[in-house]
């Protein structure tokens, strides 16, 4: 009795580590350095962070934004903050909502330094009930959460996956805690980041062939200047709801 109980005992822990050894995630990179990363909305909040943690962990850094004086006081920023050297940053102006544009930007950074990793983050939040929304609003909203990040995508996969079989790469989305709970108050920003959840569960598909990476992020609040322009213009009560379909 107590050998067959040893015996399923030894058994046990045996499965116990294989599970373990099996199981455990393999990091895409060993590490980040020299690894080239362009950030949409890399100006502010958290596309800022992202562009200031990879700079310190040794990356090279494209932050594209449509505003270049905040482009550039966010690489002052940077360089206070982080040790690195400036030739390791560069900025493009990009809105991208205007596919030229992101065309532009994507294939200037790809000749400076190919890309690693894309990180789709630019985006932007109107509080409002849809139907109180200005038609401008909607468009912005969809153009730079949705088409926006489409239209990077779009752009860069192509050259990314001329070199991903040898050099392992990434796309992270950037999507929200609304990418999977209804943010109320806000149907549309909901709508977007529900498709960033889509499009991130497709792309990892498609993309996996090719060695590519797929990661979305789902924050909950975040003080930044997006959270800061829409407190207080819709009741946060509820905050958020169960999708009808959980
Ligand atoms: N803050 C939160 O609580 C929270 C929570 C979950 C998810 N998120 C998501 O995180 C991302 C970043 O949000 P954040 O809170 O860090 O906002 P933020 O501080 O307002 O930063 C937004 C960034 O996107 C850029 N941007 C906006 N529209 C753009 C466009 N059409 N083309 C190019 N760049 C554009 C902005 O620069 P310009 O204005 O100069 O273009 C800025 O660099 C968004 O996708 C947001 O949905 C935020």
């Amino acid at each position: 009795m107590v050998d067959f109980l040893q015996v399923m005992l030894g058994v046990t822990l045996l499965l116990i580590v294989i599970c373990f050894v099996w199981k455990r995630p393999v990091p895409i990179f060993e590490n980040l350095q020299g690894k080239h990363v362009l950030i949409t909305g890399g100006s502010s909040g958290i596309g800022l962070e992202i562009a200031k943690e990879v700079l310190a962990q040794g990356c090279y850094a494209t932050l594209v934004a449509r505003n270049r004086s905040r482009l550039l006081k966010a690489v002052e920023e940077i360089l206070e903050e982080v040790k690195c050297n400036r030739d390791r940053i560069d900025i493009k102006v990009a809105d991208v909502s205007d596919y030229r544009a992101v065309f532009v930007a994507v294939n200037e950074a790809f000749e400076w330094k190919p890309i690693d990793i894309l990180v789709c983050n630019a985006g932007l939040a109107y509080s409002s009930y849809l139907d109180k929304m200005h038609v401008e609003e909607i468009d912005l909203t969809i153009g730079t959460n949705l088409t926006g990040t489409v239209y990077t995508l779009n752009v860069a996969l192509p050259l990314m996956k001329q070199r991903s079989n040898l050099h392992p790469s990434a796309v992270v989305l950037m999507g929200s805690l609304s990418s999977m709970y209804v943010l109320y108050g806000h149907a549309l920003y909901t709508a977007t980041k529900y498709a960033m959840r889509g499009l991130a569960e497709a792309l990892r598909l498609e993309l996996l062939p090719f060695n590519i990476k797929v990661t979305h992020v789902c924050p909950g609040f975040v003080d930044t200047p997006m959270l800061r322009n829409i407190e207080g213009e819709v009741p946060h009560f509820p905050v958020f709801e169960l999708p009808s379909s959980a």
